[in-house]
Parts: structure tokens; C-alpha cells; sequence
């Protein structure tokens, strides 16, 4: 995809560069979880600094809701990135704002003062119509950063290019978030499989009994049409599942986990994909030549439903093939796994990665071309 990228900014010399980050990471009390959104940025800030640029970095942290929340101040990646990227400028968290959200003429006005350039970097919040994001680029010369740049050739890539067989893995909880990348796959992969929780839908559609396993009711005739068109959709032929009594998370609530068939007993839950399922789809991610995954098998983070999505991760980073992971809970298992470094592109965007992946655009780059609203 055409879109100006930093070489197109010319001498950087002594010039004031906005740069947006999607630095939206996770937090416990106060303390970095996980660094990579800000490691990720490292590449483009240090071109910046490099060139002579005084750099100034900006983005949103968590949902405040335009005001000034301190739970959400930008101070701890601040401090991240001062040991990452020492001489870069740090803006506070946008959203403190309501004019960020609202692409506020007059924030995009305060944004862009006395800058001379910006680049977005922020693949994460690409897919946002948000100030920081589509603002800047109607009043300065603007480019990508290195990591939005990768990003859009790797996914904008696979609606194009891949190379066959493509096999898309899905999961995660809800049909309804993924029903168009669902579509958008169909068009391009060579096999669908579908695990997580938003299987149960489809096994309904097949007539199943899921239990109280998550299911959306209203989805159930759009999944079956889905099957019955032919689309080569394959979904787990065993489930791993927690009897009445048993509490997600807390094993020590008692609660029989057994494997079961696609039919399971009333007040059964199904959890994650049972053992036979991940062998199957673990015989088709090792002949993929390109692989997408997005969203867990299970419930990972319980250990009791974590070997499906283990077991899945495991093929996927051990796939000669060109691996791609979505942003979000599946690359949070890669990282919880150690498998990250094994796959060719973990992505830093969840909810970017995937309308990227269905639509093939987002306002971010429309901005960065010129096409304004
Ligand atoms: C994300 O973490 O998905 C991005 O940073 C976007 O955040 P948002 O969903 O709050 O807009
Ligand atoms: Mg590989």
C-alpha cells in the first residue's frame, strides 16, 4: 500500500517531530506488564533522534474519559521509555482530553503547534478516527513509522499475497467481533479453523448441544449459511469441558473437567478444544506456508484449558511457513508460552490487526495518503 514513510520526510534536522505511539499497555498497580508496544516504537524513535529530530512521543493509556484520571497517567512509560529511547518527550495520555476522541479541530490544532512534521507509529490505534491519529496529517507533512509501516505489509499482505496453503486459525470469545474477518479469510485461506469459545456457535449450527458453553443465539443461521455455502471451516471434533460446580480460574471450586465430544451435557461448559481437535489442526498448520492466528483455543489462562491453545501455539511456531500472529490474547499466550521470537510477525494491534486483515484499509493510513473526511 502507498503511503509517505520516514525517508519521505527529508532532513530531519533540528526539526520538532510528533510522534504517535500506541502505547496502550498493560498495567498492574501501576507497573508495566508487558513492554512490548513500547520496544516496538524503538526502531522509528531512533531514526528520529538519529536524523537530529527533537522527538516528542504521544498516546492514549487505558479509557479515561476525557479528563485527567492519575490511574492513568502516562508516567510509567514515560519512565519505560526514557531507559528505551533516552531524549525523546513524552506527552501525557491524550484521552485526558475529550477532544481526542471527538477529533476535536481545536486538539488537533494544540497537537500540532510549533511541530514540524509528524509520523504515526501507532498500529494498535490505526483503526481509531481519533485527533492523534487523523488530525496531524492535514496540517503537516507526515509519514509512517517503521512499526505501522511492517505491520501493514505483513497483514495488508496476506489479503494479497500469501502464499499457499494458507491456513487461518480463529478463537477468542464472540463470533460477532470476528464474523467479517471470518468473511475476509474465506476469500484468501485454503483452511478456517475455528476454536475458542465462538466455536460453539458454529457447533450449534451443526446441530450440537453446547451446553452452557458461550453461545449467540442470533449468529446461530449466519454460522450455519457460512457452513452450508462449502467454506472449508473446520472446527474441533473433541472439547474439553467443566462440569456444574466448577468456577473458571479457581480450580480449587471442585468441578469435574473432562473431555467431551461436540455434544456435551446440560450444564457442561466447554472451555477449550480437546486433545484429538488440536492434533488435527496441528497436521495442517505444519503443511501451511503461511499461517494467521488470532485468538485463543481456551480459556489459557487457566491451566486446566490451556493445552489446546499451547498445543496450537507449538505448531504454529514450529511451521516452516511464514507465521503471522494477531494482536491481543494470542499474542499474550505466545509471550505467556515463550514462543514469541519462533514466529516471523506478532502483531502489536488487536482490534487494528483484524479490520486491517477484513477491511484492507484504516483511518490512519487514509490520513497518511491525504484522503481527509
Ligand atoms: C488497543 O489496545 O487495542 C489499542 O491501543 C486501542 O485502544 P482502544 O480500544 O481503547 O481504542
Ligand atoms: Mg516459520
Amino acid at each position: 500500500m502507498d503511503f509517505p514513510r520516514l525517508e519521505d520526510l527529508g532532513d530531519l534536522d533540528g526539526r520538532r517531530v510528533l510522534v504517535r505511539c500506541d502505547f496502550n499497555v498493560p498495567l498492574a498497580n501501576g507497573v508495566i506488564t508487558d513492554d512490548l508496544r513500547i520496544r516496538a516504537a524503538v526502531p522509528t524513535l531512533r531514526y528520529l533522534l538519529d536524523a537530529g529530530a527533537q522527538v516528542t512521543a504521544c498516546s492514549h493509556l487505558g479509557r479515561p474519559r476525557g479528563a485527567p484520571d492519575p490511574a492513568w497517567s502516562v508516567e510509567p512509560v514515560r519512565a519505560r521509555l526514557a531507559d528505551l529511547a533516552p531524549g525523546v518527550d513524552m506527552l501525557e495520555n491524550l484521552r485526558f482530553d475529550p477532544g481526542e476522541t471527538a477529533d476535536d479541530p481545536s486538539f488537533v490544532a494544540q497537537l500540532v503547534a510549533g511541530r514540524d512534521a509528524y509520523v504515526n507509529d501507532a498500529f494498535g490505534a490505526s483503526h481509531r478516527a481519533h485527533a492523534s491519529v487523523v488530525g496531524p496529517p492535514r496540517h503537516l507533512p507526515s509519514a509512517a513509522g517503521r512499526l505501522l509501516a511492517r505491520e501493514v505489509e505483513v497483514l495488508g499482505g496476506l489479503r494479497t499475497s500469501a502464499r499457499r496453503p494458507f491456513v487461518g486459525i480463529l478463537g477468542g470469545a464472540k463470533v460477532s467481533d470476528k464474523l467479517g474477518v471470518i468473511k475476509a479469510l474465506l476469500g484468501v485461506v485454503d483452511e478456517l479453523i475455528v476454536g475458542g469459545a465462538m466455536c460453539f456457535t458454529f457447533l450449534a449450527a451443526k446441530g450440537a448441544n453446547v451446553g452452557s458453553s458461550l453461545l449467540e443465539e442470533d449468529l446461530i443461521g449466519e454460522c450455519a449459511r457460512l457452513l452450508d455455502s462449502g467454506a472449508p471451516i473446520r472446527l474441533p471434533l473433541d472439547i474439553t469441558a467443566l462440569g456444574p460446580g466448577g468456577r473458571i480460574g479457581d480450580p480449587s471450586a471442585g468441578g469435574e473437567v473432562r473431555q467431551v465430544g461436540t455434544s456435551m451435557p446440560d450444564g457442561w461448559m466447554g472451555l477449550d478444544i480437546g486433545p484429538g481437535s488440536a492434533v488435527e489442526f496441528c497436521d495442517l498448520i505444519a503443511e501451511a506456508h503461511t499461517v494467521l492466528w488470532n485468538g485463543p483455543m481456551g480459556v489459557f489462562e487457566d491451566p486446566r484449558f490451556a493445552a489446546g491453545t499451547r498445543t496450537v501455539a507449538e505448531a504454529v511456531a514450529n511451521c516452516r511457513g511464514f507465521t503471522v500472529v494477531g494482536g491481543g490474547d494470542s499474542a499474550a499466550a505466545v509471550h505467556q508460552f515463550g514462543l514469541a521470537a519462533r514466529m516471523d510477525h506478532v502483531s502489536t494491534g488487536g482490534g487494528a490487526a483484524l479490520e486491517l486483515i477484513e477491511k484492507g484499509d484504516l483511518p490512519g493510513l487514509a490520513a497518511l495518503r491525504g484522503e481527509h473526511e
